[in-house]
């Protein structure tokens, strides 16, 4: 496990470790976690440019505008932020935001398979958990109990990563599944009804037994995880050499063995492919539509 000191010590080591003018998309940057992220990025790195996709223009105009007082020493306010406002729960409108600003059509590709099954699939994919083993695979998940959901979709999407990551040339590009913690965000706000009582309250108690993350330390968390050579190469280097294990990794203790157990029995009975093809499926359905 990675210390918050050694996280933040490697953050430090960006701008004289990694070149100038590194390029970034936030999806999602305008708000919470995004956010924070996006200016740990522009506080770190020297004339970043960020594309930042939202729906909220004053958002990003209040960013852009606070943007403008970070930066690395002799660097502030050198970042270029272009704002892509757009609603990226519809295909078309991610397929037509990415492809016009020059950005390479699987960047379009990742970020729009992650945001269908973040945003658009996410309650209609897998629970392989529940059903694997049965061969009767409730890919919509229309009778997974709510309790369930939540490792359903950590599943799923560790796996459509693996199967992105399956079509990227080797080394060139990490997919990284992260779990924030809990952190206060607009996030538990917009939540309705009784599972936003339920989220508030819960961050209420985290907040006042200080197990909470703190929205800028969730910044730098994951700051880290987009530049360091632990999950990448070419990132800020790593004293102790020690490379991050992948989910087919064979290393880890506790949750994380089981976890990757869990994921090498899917990936012995094809459950990537079959994630891959339900997923394709759907972007295949929803554009004939
Ligand atoms: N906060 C937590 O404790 C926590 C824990 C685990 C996982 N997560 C995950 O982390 C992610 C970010 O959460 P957060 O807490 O940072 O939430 P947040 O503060 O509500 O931010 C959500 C971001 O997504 C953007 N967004 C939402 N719907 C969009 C759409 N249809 N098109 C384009 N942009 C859209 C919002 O921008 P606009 O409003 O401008 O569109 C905003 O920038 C979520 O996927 C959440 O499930 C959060």
């Amino acid at each position: 496990m990675v210390s918050l000191t050694q996280m933040l010590a490697s953050n430090a080591l960006i701008s004289t470790s990694l070149p100038p003018n590194l390029v970034a998309v936030f999806l999602g940057g305008t708000s919470g976690i995004g956010e924070s992220t996006l200016k740990a990025f522009v506080s770190h790195t020297i004339r970043p440019k960020v594309y930042l996709v939202g729906r909220s223009r004053i958002s990003a105009d209040r960013i852009i505008e606070e943007c403008r007082t970070l930066g690395p020493e002799d660097h502030i306010g050198e970042s270029e932020i272009v704002f892509l406002q757009a609603d990226l729960s519809l295909m078309k409108v991610v397929e037509r935001v990415f492809t016009p600003e020059g950005l390479h059509k699987f960047l379009a590709t990742a970020y729009y398979d992650r945001t269908l099954v973040m945003q658009h699939l996410t309650p209609l994919l897998i629970n392989g958990a529940n059903s694997s083993s049965d061969g009767n695979l409730d890919m919509p998940a229309l009778k997974i109990p709510f309790s369930a959901i939540r490792g359903h979709m950590g599943t799923l999407v560790t796996l459509t990563l693996e199967a992105s990551a399956a079509t990227a040339e080797p080394n060139k590009i990490s997919f990284i599944h992260g779990n924030p913690g809990l952190v206060r965000t607009p996030y538990q706000d917009k939540m309705q009804g009784a599972f936003g009582v339920f989220a508030r309250s819960l961050m209420w108690i985290k907040k006042i037994t200080g197990t909470d993350i703190p929205l800028d330390e969730s910044g730098e968390r994951h700051l880290f995880l987009l530049t360091s050579a632990r999950y990448a190469p070419g990132g800020v280097p790593i004293p102790d050499g020690d490379l991050a294990i992948g989910t087919d990794g064979l290393k880890g203790s506790g949750r994380a063995r089981k976890v990757i157990s869990t994921l090498g029995k899917y990936r012995k009975e094809g459950m990537v492919d079959k994630v891959w093809a339900h997923v394709q499926g759907e972007y295949e359905r929803i554009r004939r539509s």
